[in-house]
């Protein structure tokens, strides 16, 4: 695809590659959204199971296709809420419920929709073990910060340069708390996510400020090449591929 990934927008950094504006990564998550909604709607739902920011491809207008379709299954059927399977997809962004335990739950996908959605606000992976102890798994690190507006200026993409509206990110912000609720019960649909998602745009708030990457002190947002650790390194795919 002609843009490549959202990981190469979000985190190659001093490369060739512009970072993404405000719109442009609500108009990402809005399209990767539509991808998963579409999924899940689909007769016999579908779903993802590996969905992160290197699956999330752009063409020449930004618009998000999702790629790599390995690893999606068919949901449950129609009396079970669940499906058995063997845990793959990619540490940092599979859910908790299905780590634990290998329950696949459709909205196990929304799960990892709220961890892009927090690369996207803060420009950080999802797993970097080259950050300091306490702040390797994103998610962990800074879900207290999603809800609390001073915390959340924070960790802020500081490569945005404060040209965003903050109200629009502390939507976002809680819309990621919501994908990224520990029961899956409780994560709105993607349907809901989509419809969330073209209300902050539509609000269209403007930024009341411009705070520069020095006036905002930003934290963890240091330097960092690491390549997310796959699930799959210790479970070929073919292997599961054939167990189910
Ligand atoms: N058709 C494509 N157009 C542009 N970039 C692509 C395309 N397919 C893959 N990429 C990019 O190439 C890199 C490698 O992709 P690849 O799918 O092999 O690994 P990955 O997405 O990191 O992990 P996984 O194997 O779990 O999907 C990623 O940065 C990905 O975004
Ligand atoms: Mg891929």
């Amino acid at each position: 695809m002609q843009k490549g990934s959202l990981e190469n927008h979000l985190f190659r950094k001093g490369s060739v590659v512009q970072p993404l504006s405000w719109e442009m990564r609500l108009k990402i998550a809005i399209g990767a959204a539509k991808g998963l909604a579409f999924l899940h709607a689909s007769e016999k739902q579908v779903i993802y199971r590996d969905f992160k920011a290197s699956n999330i491809l752009l063409d020449a207008s930004y618009n998000a296709k999702l790629s790599d379709f390995g690893l999606a299954k068919l949901g449950p059927s129609a009396s079970q809420s669940h499906i058995t399977t063997r845990v793959m997809g990619t540490q940092g962004y599979a859910a908790p419920e299905y780590v634990a335990t290998g329950h696949l739950y459709v909205k196990s996908d929304n799960y990892g929709f709220g961890v892009v959605l927090a690369e996207i606000l803060t420009g950080l992976r999802a797993v970097d073990p080259l950050r300091p102890t306490g702040q390797q798994n994103l998610t962990d690190w800074i879900k207290p910060h999603l809800s609390e507006r001073r915390k959340l200026r924070r960790i802020m993409d500081p490569r945005l340069e404060g040209k965003y509206p903050f109200k629009s990110a502390f939507r976002v912000a809680q819309l990621a708390l919501k994908c990224l609720e520990p029961e899956q019960k409780n994560r709105p649909s993607m349907k809901e996510v989509v419809e969330a998602l073209e209300l902050v745009v539509a609000a269209n708030e403007k930024p009341l400020e411009r705070r520069t990457a020095r006036d905002s002190p930003s934290v963890g947002h240091q330097q960092s090449h690491y390549r997310r650790e796959h699930l799959t390194s210790f479970q070929p795919r073919q292997t599961v591929a054939r167990a189910h």
